[in-house]
């Protein structure tokens, strides 16, 4: 089971450094679950270096797929890998959305981040138009399938399927919208796949009970260490 935390464009280095610590004395009892925070660029090494021997892990928000080039604005795998960072988030619809980043530029930055040792949280969902003209099934097929194409089965990549409909939204999909996407998802490619979209401390043990729900990706819910830890705690085996 795996928590990350999403914080999207928020917390510099010095208030990560604060919520590191922090988190740091929450966990200290939470046995069996992965943490990891995605803090932005400028504040991963102040995430790192507060988090230092430690089980929490520290993740980007995004890569490129260049190693290094004439990409102004860009950060790539092995620098990311080089600041003792253990993964990269790829294809968060914000990305698709706001920054027009295709399905094959993430299946790309998926491939490069894998090739640099690190883990990836590739993510994919269906927008509400989407959903409701019942093509929830041929888009995850879709934004799947690239990744597959690019990388397999990799046993460093992990899928979250965040409907596009209930990210910062409150409207978190029911556990059974859930459960049939991750199992459909699973049909494609069988790694562990988060769910993420308005996850909270109430509602993300009836989420993390489904089956073929391995984790959650939070946003929000993650910004606050109390929530955040215990959305940890709820994802427990003892709990
Ligand atoms: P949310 O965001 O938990 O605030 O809905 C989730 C995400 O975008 O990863």
């Amino acid at each position: 089971m795996l928590i990350a935390g999403n914080w999207k464009l928020h917390k510099g280095p010095e208030e990560t450094a604060a919520f590191c610590r922090a988190l740091r004395d929450q966990l200290e009892w939470v046995d069996g679950v992965d943490v990891a925070v995605c803090p932005p660029f400028v504040s991963l090494s102040a995430a790192v270096q507060a988090l230092a021997g430690t089980n929490v892990a520290v993740a980007a928000q995004n890569v490129h797929w260049a190693a290094e080039g004439a990409f102004t604005g860009e950060i790539s795998a092995p620098m990311l890998f080089e600041l003792g960072v253990y993964g990269a988030i790829v294809g968060h619809s914000e990305r698709r959305q706001y920054f027009g980043e295709s399905d094959e530029g993430v299946a790309r930055r998926a491939h490069a981040a894998l090739e640099a040792g690190l883990w990836v949280i590739a993510c994919v969902g269906e927008s509400a138009e989407e959903r409701e003209s019942g093509e929830t099934e041929l888009v995850l097929k879709l934004q799947t399938q690239a990744i597959a194409d690019a990388v397999g089965p990799h046993d460093q990549l992990t899928i979250a399927y965040e409907p596009v409909w209930a990210i910062g939204t409150g409207n978190t999909a029911t556990p059974d919208q859930a459960q049939a996407a991750h199992a459909f998802i699973r049909s494609l490619l069988d790694v562990p796949i988060l769910y993420g979209g308005s996850v909270n401390p109430e509602n993300a043990s009836d989420l993390l009970d489904q089956p073929d729900i391995d984790g959650a990706l939070v946003g929000g819910a993650s910004l606050d260490v109390a929530s955040f830890s215990a959305i940890c705690r709820a994802a427990a085996p003892s709990s």
